[in-house]
């Protein structure tokens, strides 16, 4: 999960690469570094750290006149984080950076090293550099066509050849990448966030494409060399998603923007419920996903099978892409994914389709590559999500999965009406949830200094108590489980401490006592027991209530206490909220 950045033309090339390395940052940020070509002179500076720091060496450094550049900010996948194998790679005349995995790299680079390479870096990506320089002849499109047909793997490759003073390449597999056309400067990134600042035109590069860059104009390949149309696509993203506009943190800002977010995608839908698909041909459902996506997965599973009355599994992306799943034309496979482009979550996407069965996708980047591969989309509008740990994308994967459970179990409940309703109300709810964030401070402060935490539930609770336990746990590095409730008195009980945190969440009227119980249970041997519940279910004064809605929007109304309680227990711990240790943003790598 690395960013890569490229730029072309009049503009100040370090200054549009720095830009968009800030604006990558979120991918990946253990290295970084710039190459930087004035056509004939390649200048390369590699920093270890933030951008900050690359940033900081930059200025100290007397730069060439360049016009052509390419950088990069990188999570480390074959190396640690160092100089050396920090990107960009420059191997005979090709100078690259890459954002992906090569799994064949010990072949290629044994082969490589017969043909008299030598490596200093640990990464597949120099190896790349090499195959690459190794097919050079006179023809530098032709060398990337030729040994990117070698590689296993994904990468997304933004090139710089000594063989052509006018031009960069891009090209991609598995791994997302897009150009950007200027106005006598061209681009490329793997987001859009990078280079939205200077155009909105934009060309969403095919699976092995191959980009040929100059100042004045683009020329798109395919894997043939045959020369494409390109579709060009204007697509304008809020200016103020790469700003902080005053919190403290982008997690923070992104979280109250939730009801503003919230109410933007499911009006259309509350408006006119039959713009959701109809899933009622479908015998089976499978959803599928990764991390917080696959914990919202839980809550529409749990909403599936209660009232809709469908068999419904919720899998592990990096699961069931290679265990035997088993379905029919009357299953649909349901991908959940913020970024659209979780390695894992397209491989089982891939795989569905490659068995003509139907996938529907709940994405928010519709530039992404589940987006555009999925048969049916649903899109969030969450908005760019800066902060690495999601908050109101997940938040809007919980929305669309309990809308599209609402309409699949529309005939068979007693009044949809009321659950319209309270869809329509739950941003103005969770706009006052919201303002009682000294509440959840009050919580925070009393568990900031453990290291270890429960958070228990049972049936839709323990789905939602899933995503609340890893929101704490990546963001503060407490080590947070989430348990059935029923279930810690098999083994895990054995972990309770005197002072341990624990925290459950009763939603369920048939449940409570049960849940209640399990808390008594862990009081007993020393527990700090903290209840989030309906308020028509509250027993204690430091119970925190949330108004009593349905199962449908239930979740919605709990989930931003479990943010705002993991925010101010990291920011208490002094934690680095928006980006924390060994994450990134989209995991693009198995
Ligand atoms: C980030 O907070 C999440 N914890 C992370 O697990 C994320 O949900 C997961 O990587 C899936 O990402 P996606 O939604 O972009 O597919």
């Amino acid at each position: 999960m690395c960013g890569i950045v490229g730029y072309i033309g009049k503009n100040n090339v370090k200054d549009v690469l720095i830009n968009g390395l800030k604006s990558l940052e979120y991918r990946g940020y253990d290295s970084s570094g710039i190459a930087l070509s004035d056509g004939k002179n390649i200048q390369i500076i590699k920093s270890i750290g933030r951008i900050k720091n690359l940033e900081d060496k930059i200025n100290n450094e007397k730069l060439i006149n360049a016009y052509k550049g390419i950088a990069h900010t990188r999570w480390a996948t074959h190396g640690g984080a160092n100089e050396i194998n920090a990107h960009p790679h420059k191997v005979g005349k090709i100078t690259l950076v890459h954002n992906g995995i090569i799994e064949n790299m010990d072949y290629l680079k044994t082969k490589l090293e017969k043909q008299g390479y030598k490596f200093k870096s640990q990464t597949d990506s120099e190896i790349i550099a090499a195959l690459i320089d190794s097919h050079l002849s006179d023809n530098t499109l032709k060398a990337i066509n030729e040994a990117t047909k070698e590689i296993i793997g994904s990468y997304a490759l933004g090139i710089i050849s000594e063989l052509d003073k006018d031009c960069l390449y891009a090209t991609r597999k598995d791994s997302p990448l897009l150009l950007g056309k200027g106005n006598e400067e061209n681009f490329f990134a793997s987001d859009i966030t990078a280079i939205n600042k200077y155009t909105n035109k934009f060309i969403l590069l095919d699976e092995k494409e191959i980009a040929v860059l100059t100042e004045k104009d683009i020329k798109i390949y395919n894997d043939n060399l045959k020369e494409i149309t390109q579709n060009i696509q204007k697509i304008s993203i809020d200016k103020n998603s790469n700003s902080k506009l005053g919190y403290d943190h982008y997690m923070l800002k992104e979280i109250m923007e939730e009801p503003i977010v919230l109410e933007k995608t499911l009006k259309s839908y509350l408006e006119n419920i039959d713009k959701l698909p109809d899933l009622s041909k479908y015998k089976q459902i499978h959803i599928v996903a990764c991390g917080s996506a696959l914990y919202a997965g839980m809550i529409g599973k749990f909403l599936f099978e209660k009232y809709a009355n469908i068999s419904c599994t919720c899998e592990v992306a990096s699961e069931y892409r290679y265990k035997k799943n088993i379905y029919d034309q009357k299953t649909l496979v349901i991908l959940i994914s913020q970024s659209g482009e979780t390695a894992d979550t397209i491989a089982a996407m891939r795989q569905a389709k490659k068995e003509n069965i139907d996938t529907l996708a709940i994405v928010n980047v519709k530039t992404s590559t589940i987006a555009r591969e999925a048969d049916i989309k649903l899109f969030i509008e969450a908005g760019p999500e800066i902060a690495v740990a999601t908050t109101k994308a997940y938040i809007l994967q919980v929305a669309m999965i309990s809308l599209l459970a609402f309409k699949l179990a529309k005939p068979k409940l007693k009044d949809p009406k009321k659950i319209i309703d309270e869809f329509s109300k739950t941003p103005k709810i969770i706009k006052n949830i919201l303002d009682k964030k000294e509440t959840y401070l009050n919580i925070a402060k009393q568990i900031y200094q453990n290291e270890n935490l429960f958070f228990i539930g049972r049936g839709l609770d323990y789905a939602i108590s899933l995503e609340g336990s890893l929101k704490l746990k990546e963001i503060s590095y407490i080590h947070s489980e989430a348990y059935q409730a029923g279930e810690l008195k098999h083994g895990t009980i054995s972990l309770v401490h005197e002072g341990m945190p624990i925290i459950a969440i009763i939603t369920d009227d048939n449940l409570k006592d049960k849940t209640i119980a399990n808390l008594r249970e862990v009081e007993a041997r020393g527990a700090k027991t903290f209840v989030i519940c309906k308020d028509n279910l509250k027993e204690k004064e430091t119970d925190i209530t949330v108004p009593n809605t349905s199962d449908f929007t239930i979740s919605l109304e709990i989930v931003p206490v479990l943010q705002l309680i993991a925010y101010e227990v990291a920011k208490l711990r002094n934690c680095d909220i928006d980006k924390p240790k060994n994450l990134a943003k989209s995991v693009t790598v198995e």
